[in-house]
């Protein structure tokens, strides 16, 4: 398991609600179908959310809602933290095993972008959540925009 998934554990173990300022903010850069979306999340993923899009290694709002939103899919599974570690650790040491909610988790990147082109979302924002586990070389995008979206997440 990476250093990123160690630090995404420990924030969603210790997740605070999202500051109601910095949601307002980014409630107003989200179209309606999004802002669904995004109230659906969990309290842990709100606050990634919120503060992925507020990393200064982004360029304009069309990329801040990229990075807000490249985890939409994990909605689909509703899964707690543990469950989460599970589906992870599980999908790295036996993938062809993993099913049902844990397997939902895992396709995260695919049914959040599903999710975000019926939102009518923009393409940068679709492409993203598609490709945000992709080792970067494999992205369609250009290299700047994935290293400044993968230093969001
Ligand atoms: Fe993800
Ligand atoms: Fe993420």
């Amino acid at each position: 398991m990476g250093a990123h998934l160690v630090r995404r554990f420990f924030q969603s173990v210790a997740a605070r609600p999202p500051d109601p300022a910095e949601e307002a903010w980014l409630m107003g850069l989200l179209n309606e179908a999004e802002q669904r979306h995004y109230r659906q999340m969990s309290r842990a993923d709100r606050s990634h959310a919120v503060r992925s899009a507020r990393c200064p290694a982004l360029a304009d709002d069309a990329q801040r809602v990229a990075a807000a939103l490249h985890d939409v899919g994990k909605n689909r599974a509703g899964l707690g933290t543990m469950a989460r570690v599970g589906a992870t650790v599980a999908g790295a040491l036996a993938p062809r095993w993993v099913r049902g909610r844990w397997a939902q988790y895992r396709d995260h990147p695919r049914l959040g972008a599903a999710m975000l082109a019926e939102a009518g979302s923009a393409e940068l924002t679709v492409l993203w959540a598609a490709e945000h586990h992709l080792p970067p070389e494999r992205s369609t995008l250009p290299a700047a925009l994935v290293a400044a979206l993968a230093a969001s997440d």
